[in-house]
């Protein structure tokens, strides 16, 4: 490794979307070229309930690739009121199923199918901290009542807390966490409780939605916050601490969902992740935290072997494009247009 040139294991991206059909075979590569594994959220519709599902997922994934790529996406179930506790004794079996996601009924994209009340999974931790598989979080309460930008901090303040005192040894990512309370939380929080970081979350605060007019662009879930917030996260990421690891939650909507009077939460980064996030430890000096960050701590909690191969990126300035395909649509990735100071190279 010099300045200019830096070679790390091959990194995982720990929480990724792809969608499905057309729009999956245009977005998953960016992903392949970049990382070794993915953990691939079950946000479909109708979700991926099932292992049956979630082995035909797997499959429609694979066909996608190319032959000999070097990629293997580690799927996810979506829990809901009525999951079975078999079905995730079956997932554990199945050798393919990693971790279990639970979305808040009403917290975020797809998520209608969610968990109204954790009460309802109670039999489902249960049988999670058994057979010591990860439970997955989108930590944010629904309550109308609560302000938007407090969502995640009320989480954890009343079901995060509680849930960890009901269940000390369910293994938890608390994911795409995006508060100074979050990463408090999951520093004094035990071993078994880890948070997956952004790239979005580390670049920007919530001014970014209001730059100059309104950013459609930059709505995401959480959404974006003070800038106290995004200085705290990113010394959780550059800190070296094996409880913070990548994940993208790289969200592809079609443009026109965006640019909409009621646009869709979630921001494309995958296209460019390797290369955000080499900046962003870049500028804080931290280049050699990267690789614990990217390439081995996630995979540690997860109990997976680190990647066979590398990654290159070359000190190099280039133009993000300005929009990719997405199926028969167009997507527009995140910081189109821009220019970055890293690139992948083969
Ligand atoms: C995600 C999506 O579009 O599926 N959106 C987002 O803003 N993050 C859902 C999610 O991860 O909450
Ligand atoms: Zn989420
Ligand atoms: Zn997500």
């Amino acid at each position: 490794m010099t300045d200019n040139l830096l070679q790390i294991i091959r990194p995982d991206d720990f929480h990724l979307h792809v969608r499905d059909g057309k729009a999956m075979r245009s977005v998953i590569l960016d992903t392949a070229r970049q990382f070794g594994r993915a953990i691939i959220m079950p946000n479909l519709v109708p979700p991926v309930t099932s292992v049956q599902q979630a082995a035909r997922y797997r499959h429609s994934i694979l066909d996608a690739l190319p032959d000999g790529t070097d990629f293997t996406p580690l799927m996810t179930l979506y829990l809901t009121d009525r999951t079975d506790p078999d079905e995730i004794v079956a997932a554990h079996e199945s050798g393919f199923i990693h971790a279990v996601k639970l979305y808040p009924a009403g917290a975020t994209t797809h998520s209608d199918a969610g968990v109204t009340d954790i009460k309802h999974i109670y039999p489902v931790l249960e049988t999670l901290s058994k057979v010591g598989m990860p439970l997955l979080i989108h930590g944010e309460v629904t309550d109308p009542a609560v302000d938007v930008f407090d969502r995640e901090r009320v989480f954890i303040e009343t079901i995060l807390s509680p849930l960890i005192n009901q269940f000390p040894d369910l293994k938890i990512v608390m994911e795409h966490i995006t508060t100074k309370e979050a990463v408090q939380f999951v520093v004094t929080a035990p071993e078994n409780i880890a948070a997956t970081l952004t790239v979005h979350h580390l670049l920007m605060n919530r001014n970014a939605i209001f730059t100059g007019g309104i950013r459609p662009h930059h709505y995401c879930l959480p959404v974006l916050k003070r800038e106290e917030h995004r200085q705290a996260l990113l010394e959780a990421a550059i800190s070296g601490n094996p409880k913070f690891f990548l994940g993208t939650d790289s969200a592809p909507h079609p443009q026109h969902a965006k640019e909409s009077a009621c646009g869709c939460a979630g921001i494309y980064t995958a296209h460019t992740a390797m290369e955000l996030y080499a900046e962003v430890f870049d500028q804080a000096h931290a280049l050699d935290r990267l690789e614990g960050f990217t390439s081995l701590f996630g995979a540690r909690f997860y109990g997976l072997p680190q990647n066979p191969g590398t990654l290159r990126l070359k000190r190099e300035r280039w133009t993000i494009p300005e929009s990719l395909p997405l199926g028969t649509e167009r997507v527009i990735p995140f910081r189109a247009g821009d220019t970055c100071q890293w690139k992948v190279i083969p």
